[in-house]
This record gives C-alpha cells, structure tokens and sequence, in this order.
C-alpha cells in the first residue's frame, strides 16, 4: 500500500455533539493529520439516537430508519471534508467509520455501531472499513476501548511515563509506560461529559456546561459525591467497559433521590449537583490512574472534556501535576478518536490488528472490522 494514500476516520460518539471527519495520512506509519470537519447532528436525530440506546416499542422499525440514514449522514460529511481541502475521493484508500453506538453489552458479547457501511461506500466510492468492535468481542474482550494502541502509536515515550485520558461521553485511560517491557493498560474509567451533560440539559436547556463555568459556581456536595462514588464500577477490576446503559439521566436520579432521602443533608443547588457531578468524573478518573502506580506520569487529556477548565482543574488536582492536553504532543485533543479509527482502517487494510488483547481481555489480537469495496 502506498502510505502516501489518504485514509479518513469517520466518528460520531456518545455524547451525540457531532460527527467528526478526518484525513489523515501515514509516512512511516505515524498518522499526520492533513484536515477536520465537524458537523453538528441534526436534534431530530439526535432524538432518534436516543430513543434506540434503550429498549422501546418498534425498535427495529426506528432502525430500519436510521441505520441507512445514518450512513448518507456519515458519508455526506466524507464528501464535505473533501469538498473543503479540494480533495479527489480517488486518491483516498478508505474510511474508517465507527458508527453511532445503540448498545453496549460487552457481559452478553455485544455492541452494536449503526450507520450502514454499505451506504457510506456507495455513496462516497471509496472502500469502507466498520464494525470495528464485535471481532474482539468474539474473541472474548469487551470491543473497548480501541483506541489504546493509537494511543502507543501516537504518544508512547522511551523517556517518560504517559497517560492518555479520552474524555468523552465516557472516559477512558491508556497507560503508556516508558519501558517497553510493561504491557499497556486501558479501559473505560466510566462517565465522561455524559452525566454533565444530561444535567445542564434538564436544568437549564443547554447541550454542555461550556468551559465548566457552571459547575465552577456550585459547590461539591461532599454526601452527594459519596453516594455517587459507590457506585460499583468503579471499584470493577479491568478490561472494562461501559455506556448509557448505565451511566444516564436515571442513575443521577437513583443516587440523589438515595441522599436526599437522609433528611440532615445539607441543602444543594443545581449548581451544586453540576460541581459535584463533575467531581465524579475527575474523581473516577484520578482512582483509575492512581491505582496503577506508574511513576510520575505526564498526564494529557483529549476529547470534548479537554475544553471543561473546571474539570481540569479538578484532574490537576487531584493528580497532584498539571495536564496538558495531546495538543502539546501534536494531535489537537478534538480530533484524537476520529484519527484513531482512520489508523485503524489502515492497519485492517494491511491485515494488521487494531486491538490490544490485554486492554480488551480478548484471547489475542485480532484484525478487526468489516471491509465494504468501493
Ligand atoms: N467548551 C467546552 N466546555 C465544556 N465541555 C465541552 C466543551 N466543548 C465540548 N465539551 C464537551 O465534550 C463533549 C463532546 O466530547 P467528545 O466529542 O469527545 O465525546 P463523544 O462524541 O461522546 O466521543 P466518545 O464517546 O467517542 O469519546 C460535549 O458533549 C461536551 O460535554
Ligand atoms: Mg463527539
């Protein structure tokens, strides 16, 4: 394969915020990112999308609706972030796409990514690569997180201890050890922007609490934070995974209502459950990497998360050194999970493999993904 050739990665995430779309290349291997576009998902979608993550009434009818729409979505931001840097679908080897997760039940073996890979490769006329998760999953891991050995790719140093948090809709850590004879870890932490986000929604109509700036002006509310942090996942021994399946509108409720119900509480504001929410993603987080005793890590964020200071704040902190985000490595932290699935489409496209069987619990490592031809 020509590692001249242009691949794209194609990401439309939990927290629902956009589809993300790169071009991204390989000299040597390395991804070098040549350019992004980021389309908002339409709120009718977005509504749609929601309604799929649990189980309701004619299910498979809704998607039979948005799978293949889904597709023209995916494959119409493609043609856009060609479109922008006057680039010919000819010259570029595939798209990676990951596909909008619906569910997520690693304990029974199963994912599902929606977003017809068919469509997205007829429409485009360029060689699709999606379905990343469930090869691993068949062959016994949890099909997440993927993007630890982009990670080891990107941002492993011989020099210096690194971790790398993606926060998302989830968060989740890879550890990078400097000495090459420590295996990498990595896995979900648990909730990322998601319950911050469910929160500002139903209080206050917003889609995110922007720079943090409200849950700055609450305070943690030490009860709430405790009932919130004994939840067992976070305790769980990894691989790990998780999702709205567990982490959503109704746990907020589930916890509150479990505090509120001890009537010598301190009162609490929204703010307050803002702040403290925040907390629990920091908090969750900082436990994950502090169970590992790496030595002095670097510490370097990326995902929507990278742009909430209260949170990193907080990380900082708690983890007792500053974070920088992957920018400081030179991957901008909004594009990090996007570029991962163009790397991964490269790597099945050279019949290598995308997961870290240590990472996933997967019995080896595997190629992964589905290949659809232009
Ligand atoms: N300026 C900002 N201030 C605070 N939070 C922000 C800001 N910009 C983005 N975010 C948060 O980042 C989220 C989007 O992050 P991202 O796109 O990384 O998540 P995702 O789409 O769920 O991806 P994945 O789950 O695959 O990691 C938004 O929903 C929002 O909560
Ligand atoms: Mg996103």
């Amino acid at each position: 394969m020509n590692t001249s050739e242009f691949f794209i990665g194609l990401m439309s995430g939990t927290s629902l915020d956009s589809i993300d779309v790169v071009l991204v290349n390989f000299p040597q291997g390395k991804p070098k990112l040549v350019g992004s576009l980021s389309s908002e998902l339409p709120n009718h979608i977005r509504k749609q999308i929601l309604q799929l993550n649990s189980s309701g009434d004619h299910e498979i009818e809704v998607l039979a609706d948005l799978d293949p729409l889904l597709g023209k979505l995916f494959a119409n931001s493609c043609l856009a972030l060609l479109d922008k840097f006057s680039i010919d679908p000819s010259v570029v080897c595939a798209i990676g796409s990951h596909g909008q997760t619906i569910r997520h039940r690693p304990h029974k073996g199963y994912t599902l990514q929606i977003g017809d890979p068919n469509v997205i490769a007829e429409l485009t006329g360029i060689t699709t690569v999606a379905d990343f998760r469930r090869r691993d999953l068949a062959a016994g891991g949890q099909g997440a997180p993927l993007v630890p050995a982009f990670h080891y790719q990107c941002f492993h140093s011989c020099g210096r201890n690194r971790v790398i948090v993606n926060i998302g809709g989830m968060a989740n850590i890879t550890l990078l050890p400097a000495s090459l004879d420590e295996v990498v870890v990595g896995y979900d932490t648990g909730p990322g922007n998601v319950l911050l986000d469910s929160w500002i929604a139903q209080q206050r109509g917003l889609s995110y609490d922007a720079d943090g700036d409200w849950a700055a002006s609450g305070s943690i509310h030490t009860a709430l934070l405790e009932q919130f942090m004994s939840e067992p996942y976070f305790n769980e021994p990894f691989p790990k995974s998780t999702g709205r399946e567990l982490f959503n509108a109704k746990w907020i409720q589930q916890q509150l209502a479990q505090t509120l119900s001890d009537n010598h509480q301190k009162p609490m504001t929204d703010a307050d459950i803002q702040a403290t929410l925040t907390e629990v993603t920091a908090k969750s987080i900082t436990h994950a990497i502090l169970s590992h005793s790496l030595t002095e890590p670097e510490i370097y964020i990326c995902g929507g998360g990278s742009h909430n200071k209260f949170l990193l704040d907080r990380l900082s902190l708690h983890l007792n050194t500053q974070v920088q985000s992957t920018d400081v490595l030179g991957l901008h932290p909004d594009w990090v999970e996007a570029c991962a699935f163009a790397w991964l489409a490269y790597r099945t496209l050279n019949h290598q493999s995308g997961n870290l069987a240590e990472v996933t619990g997967a019995k080896g490592e595997r190629i992964l993904g589905g290949i659809y031809l232009a």
